[in-house]
Formats: structure tokens, sequence, C-alpha cells
């Protein structure tokens, strides 16, 4: 072991030798991740194989403290706001007794290291330890969910995945795969979908699910993928801490896009994958090689406004998804009342407060996401033409497809989903409040309910 001095990095700066093993044990480097990383390696399952795993270690903290601070280990500036590097590739040791393959020790930073960033960088494996901390696992990041979902079902190589409904990209995931491997679905909801599925198999449940807002009961599923040596994965897209935490109810592994609540703002695209810590040094390093491979990383910049918005997360998954019980409560209740104008259009209200209230008090919903039910919920209007009109007489909602930003949108999900019920209206609720977008939804009714009245009546609408 190198001797404990500190070494002087810059004025008033000092670092321990980055040689010293308690300061590098776990950084991605030190282990390589390509062709010989079985050579000399003798870190165990449950060694921390990457940088972010030792955000883990702030697990006491709020969520809003983990969200702020889980990325400090990895600051070598003074400057507060984190700084972005752009750079793809990093210089190695002046000292060529000191080079080795892939183990690139940064002697201001030993934990960011880094030598290409097609295998990780500054910004990107910030937002990691992050996500790493508040997901209590470790996470690794990608260029979007579907690319996250991709390199899962690449890593785990199944037979077989029991899936159903949810997002239909995850769908055309499968699809191609299969094209390449025979891989096959069996319908989830099928009572007795595990009944063909062998150990390595997948189970994947998306809860609550897109583009109801729905939720599934996970320790079901956990059960009876894990009686089947199965893997239980969780697209928990739409209930991001501190709405649920798949781990706790059996996960392996937790899937996310990114690009929803954890990038908040419509303005970045992200997937990550959560390993059990259980799992988490062979798959960790697995996961990491393909995705070196396949190259679907995160850009730095994309990364930088990860960081950013996580800052702020559970903030925003708070407001967001208190907001969105209040309007399905208030939906709900408007649509029963034959009184008011809503009756009028809406048939039936989706999300998982309403699954939440039908069950006695301590179901496994409540006990599931005891912090909310998530900020998206579906609404089926009577008919398509009323469905496919509201979004247009709304004027907070953006009609947009996506969901998870500080901006109410509405989407008439036939814009983007071609299976889909021509009725069903998706929203997804932002930080508006309730009352302005209980508001704007009310003047949406009568503007609608005016173009039907006029239609109906066959007089043209002025500027319509
Ligand atoms: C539940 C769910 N999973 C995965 C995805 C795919 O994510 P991305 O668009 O980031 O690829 C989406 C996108 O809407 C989604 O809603």
């Amino acid at each position: 072991m190198a001797g404990d001095e500190s070494i002087s990095v810059g004025p008033g700066v000092s670092v321990l030798p980055p040689t010293q093993p308690e300061l590098v044990e776990g950084i991605a480097h030190e282990n390589p991740v390509v062709s010989d990383a079985g050579a000399g390696n003798d870190t165990t399952d449950s060694d921390p194989v990457t940088a972010t795993a030792l955000a883990g270690r702030l697990q006491h903290l709020s969520l809003s403290a983990q969200t702020i601070h889980a990325d400090d280990f990895l600051n070598s500036h003074q400057s507060v706001a984190p700084p972005m590097h752009v750079s793809t590739t990093f210089r190695y040791n002046d000292d060529p007794d000191e080079l080795r393959p892939w183990a690139n020790i940064n002697p201001n930073n030993p934990y960011d290291s880094h030598v290409y960033s097609r295998d990780s960088a500054p910004n990107t494996t910030r937002l990691e330890a992050v996500l790493t901390s508040i997901l209590h696992g470790p996470a690794l990041t990608y260029s979007s969910g579907l690319s996250a979902f991709h390199a899962l079902l690449v890593f785990l190589n199944p037979k077989r995945v029991a899936i159903g409904g949810g997002y239909h990209g995850c769908h055309g995931v499968i699809q191609v795969l299969s094209k390449l491997t025979g891989l096959r679905t069996v319908d989830l909801l099928d009572p007795d979908f595990d009944a063909d599925l062998q150990p390595g198999d997948v189970v994947h449940v998306e809860t609550p699910l897109n583009p109801t807002g729905e939720a599934r009961d996970l320790a079901y599923y956990a059960e009876r993928a894990h009686k089947k040596g199965c893997y239980l994965t969780v697209d928990a897209t739409f209930a991001p801490p501190p709405l649920l935490d798949p781990f706790a109810w059996g996960a392996d592994v937790i899937m996310h896009s990114g690009t929803k609540y954890f990038g908040g703002h419509s303005d970045m695209l992200c997937g990550v994958l959560a390993i059990n810590p259980k799992h988490a040094g062979a798959w960790v390093r697995g996961l990491r090689e393909e995705r070196l491979v396949l190259g679907s990383v995160m850009g730095s910049f994309e990364g930088w406004l990860g960081v950013r918005s996580l800052r702020t997360l559970e903030v925003r998954v708070k407001k967001q998804s208190a907001d969105a019980e209040k309007l399905v409560a208030w939906l709900e209740g408007a649509r029963k009342d034959a009184g008011s104008v809503a009756s009028e259009m809406v048939a039936e209200v989706k999300h998982a407060s309403l699954q939440a209230a039908a069950m006695e008090g301590n179901g496994w919903l409540a006990r599931q996401m005891p912090n909310g039910f998530g900020p998206v919920f579906a609404v089926y209007m009577k008919d398509a033409d009323f469905a496919r009109r509201l979004p247009s007489k709304l004027a907070l909602f953006h009609h947009a497809t996506s969901l998870g930003g500080v901006e109410s949108l509405v989407e008439w999900r036939a814009m983007t989903d071609a299976g889909v019920d021509k009725r069903l209206l998706r929203f997804s609720i932002g930080l508006e409040g309730f009352e302005d977008l209980r508001d704007d939804l009310i003047q949406g009714f009568e503007a609608l309910r005016a173009e039907r009245a006029a239609k109906d009546a066959g007089v043209a609408v002025a500027g319509a």
C-alpha cells in the first residue's frame, strides 16, 4: 500500500495518492470493462463496480438531500453548480509505468476517472451517482428509455418475456429482438402466464401503466416470477421516487424512461436501469461492457440537464402527483354529476387513485404507493370526436405526447399509439396547480359543448 501522505494538486488542494486501495476500490476503471475483464479481477458480486455505487452511502438522508448531494463526492472543483464537460476522451497518465488498460485514474478526483465517453463521462457519471442513491441500486444511464429496455433484454437474453399492455414502444423492442433471437412473448394478463416460463425468462411489469395510469401488484408478480426462476423487471417510469420503490416489492431490475420525471422539463432523452444490489457486481459490469459496444450512452449535455433536474425531483413529483389526484377526484365527481358539463362528454376516468379508493383501507396498492399514485391519468370521452377536439380547446395543457415535465400535457393518444381506443385522452399533470388546470378543463368542456351544439344545429362556427 502506498504511504498515506496527501499530495498537493493545486493551491490549498490535496488528495490522497490515487493508488491507495481505499480510495480507488470500486472505481469503474479499476476493473477493466472490456475483453480482459477476468484477468486479475477479484471483485465479488457484492463489491461496488462503479463509482456510482458509492452514492448509496446517503440512504439515511431525505430524497431531496440525496438528489442534491449524492454526487458531491464527484466534485473536484469549487463550483457549487456542476461544470459541464463535453470532452469525449481523457488524457492518460504522463508516467509510462502507470499505464494500465482501461484504468485512468484522475489524480484530482479518483472517483471521477474516465477513458472515453462511450464508456463513461463526468456529467453522466454524476447523474448515475444520484440515481444510484435514490433508486437504491447501482444505476446505468442510456440514450433513451427504449435503449435501456433494449440493453436489458440483450443482457438477460431471455427466451420468453411475459408482458401485458403498457407502453407500445417496449413491445416494439421485443419485436425487433424476436426477429434476431426468436424471443417470444407470453400474455401477462393470462392467469396462467407463468405455465411455460423457464428459469432465466423475464416477467416485465409496467406500473403504473401507460396510458391509463393504473397500477399492478408487484409483490404478486415477483412471487410468480421467482418461483419459476425468472427475473422481475419493472418499468417504473410513471412512478419515480418518492412514489414507488420496486426493489422493496421484489424487482430484479428497475427501468425508467428518464426522459419523463428525471428530466422533468421536456428537454432531454434518457433511459435508466437500476440493478437490485443482490445482482449488482456481475450484472452492472456486464451491462456496462455491453453498453460500451452497443454505444447507447447519453450525451454529456443531457447528463448535465439530468443532474440539474434531479435536484428538484421530490418537490416536483409530489406536487404533480397530488394535483393529479385532485383532478382525478374532481373529474370523477363531475362525470357522475348530471348537472355538470363534464358529464355530457366524459365516459370514464382511469388512474391508480381510483383503484386504491376501490380497495379496502390497507390493500396492496396503498402499501405499494404510499406517497401518491402518479401524475398521469386517462379519460375516455363519450366519442372519438370529443377526444380529438378537446385538446384544441385547452389553454394550459399543451397538446403533445410524452409526460413528466413541468408543463401539463394532454394527448389524443391515437396520435402516437395505433392500437389504442380512439376515445382516450392521456393527461400528464405539471406544476401549474389544481385550480387553474381544473378551470382550464371546465372552459374546454364548455367550448367543446358549444362547438358540438353549433355543429348539431348545422351552423358554421366562426373561426373554427
Ligand atoms: C412507460 C414507458 N416506458 C418507456 C418509454 C420509452 O422511453 P423513451 O421515450 O425515453 O425512449 C416510455 C415513453 O413514453 C414510457 O412511457
